[in-house]
């Protein structure tokens, strides 16, 4: 198939690199010129582990240009990756999918064949249809299910593993309203070996908001009882494996710690909450989890402060990315600790093996280390991220506030604190 990918972000480059490998040819779209240059000299624009290898192992299949007339025409399928930033009021702006509806929709008019656009950026319940449809059908002329097809196929692709995860998903989700645009996505997703769910295109785009919302809801509900099992003595890790083997339950997303940060949880979560509230429903539950989410980093610092006095102390920061083996700092649980640490006045050495050019971006005013072994020449250390190199670090004689589990650090520091053990 030839497929449009506009946006080369996160999903984009992902996306189209993979399905690239798939046998499909891929043209890229970006209003970015440098994104483009990358992905032409074999580097994708996102880091993610094995995504340049692919790129460059299918070099032949992959084509780039700013101007989305000319892929929509080249191709039979365009997939809108752009991105949905979050608002002051915790809204999602539509800025990048309007625009680019405005142009697959002039690019339409011109177009013979059944063109199917395909919303893979995540957006609310109803944006596909009650936005990107309309704009498509004005400006192009023609009529959506009966001149081109629409629908929607969120992904759930994780960072630092995206690769894998779109390789072997659990799932297909696919919304469509028309046969011929479940046809066309039959056919795309028909060699995975998974389950394809097709549902109309609003319930589609709720799934991927409510995989988010319950994903992250486990995360809080996991620390909420992390902190009450530190209170109690309790291995919180040993709880869950207990709870999470029942298979109504199930094991994952029930690592306890400083909580979680990323480019989706905490802004789909907010988005959910302004959705729901715009139409007068009151979300208890969702907010309760950015708010157990937004209190557990302090509690690192509280802990901090039963073994020292922070004024004046060199304090070292393991980990600045909001997940270990991405440069990703977006809401990064290393943000509010670190702000919390300059505001009691610490000196602050921190070190990371990829999110150091990012971080230095919005804290200039902290050291950064060439290692991890050189901060534990620190008065004490806080892990916030789990990167697997910190699993190996000498701890002994340390002082260790630790937020994310790492168990050679619990076994021999001099001082050891765990967030929720
Ligand atoms: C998430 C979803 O998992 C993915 O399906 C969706 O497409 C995008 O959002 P991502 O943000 O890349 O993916 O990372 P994920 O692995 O889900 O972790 C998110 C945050 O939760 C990280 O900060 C991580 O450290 C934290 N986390 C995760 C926990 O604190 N405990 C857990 O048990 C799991």
């Amino acid at each position: 198939m030839k497929i449009s990918i506009i946006g080369t972000g996160y999903v984009g480059s992902v996306t189209g690199i993979c399905f690239a490998e798939m046998g499909h040819q891929i043209f890229f779209v970006d209003i970015d010129q440098t994104k483009l240059n990358a992905i032409n000299s074999g580097k994708s624009p996102v880091f993610e582990p094995g995504l340049d290898d692919l790129l460059v192992k299918n070099r032949n299949k992959v084509s780039t240009t700013t101007d989305i007339s000319e892929a929509v025409h080249q191709t039979d399928l365009t997939m809108i990756c752009v991105g949905t930033p979050q608002k002051t009021d915790g809204s999602s702006d539509l800025r990048f999918i309007i625009d680019a509806a405005h142009a697959i929709g002039k690019a339409l008019i011109k177009d013979r064949k059944y063109h199917t656009v395909i919303v893979k950026s995540t957006v609310l319940p109803g944006t596909t249809n009650n936005v990107v449809q309309p704009i498509l059908e004005e400006e192009s002329g023609k009529e959506a299910t009966v001149n081109f097809g629409i629908g929607s196929n969120p992904e759930f692709l994780k960072e630092g593993s995206a690769v894998q995860d779109f390789f072997h998903t659990d799932r297909i989700v696919i919304g469509v309203n028309d046969p011929k645009t479940k046809k066309t996505l039959d056919d795309l997703y028909e060699p995975f070996r998974a389950p394809i769910f097709a549902t109309d295109i609003k319930t589609a785009e709720m799934i991927k908001y409510v995989s988010n919302a319950f994903l992250a809801t486990k995360i809080s509900f996991a620390n909420e009882i992390g902190n009450l099992c530190k209170m109690n003595g309790i291995d919180t890790y040993e709880v869950f494996r207990g709870v999470g083997m029942d298979s109504r339950i199930n094991p994952h997303f029930f690592r306890s710690g400083i909580g979680f940060g990323g480019s989706c949880f905490p802004k789909d979560i907010q988005a959910l909450i302004s959705f729901a509230e715009s139409q007068g429903i009151e979300t208890r539950i969702l907010k309760a989890v950015i708010k157990t989410n937004d209190d557990q980093p302090q509690k690192l610092i509280t802990l901090l402060k039963r073994h020292i006095n922070i004024k004046g102390r060199k304090i070292g920061i393991l980990g600045l990315s909001f997940k270990p083996d991405t440069d990703d700092i977006r809401e990064s649980r290393a943000i509010p600790v670190v702000l919390s640490l300059l505001e009691e006045g610490a000196q602050i050495l921190a070190y990371d093996p990829m999110a150091m050019p990012e971080f230095v971006k919005i804290f200039p005013q902290i050291s950064y280390a060439k290692s991890s072994k050189e901060v534990l020449e620190t008065d004490a250390l806080m892990i916030i991220t789990e990167w697997n190199e910190f699993f190996d670090l000498d701890y002994r004689e340390k002082i260790v506030i630790d937020g994310r589990k790492v168990n050679k650090a619990e076994r021999e520091a001099r001082i050891y604190e765990g967030i929720c053990w």
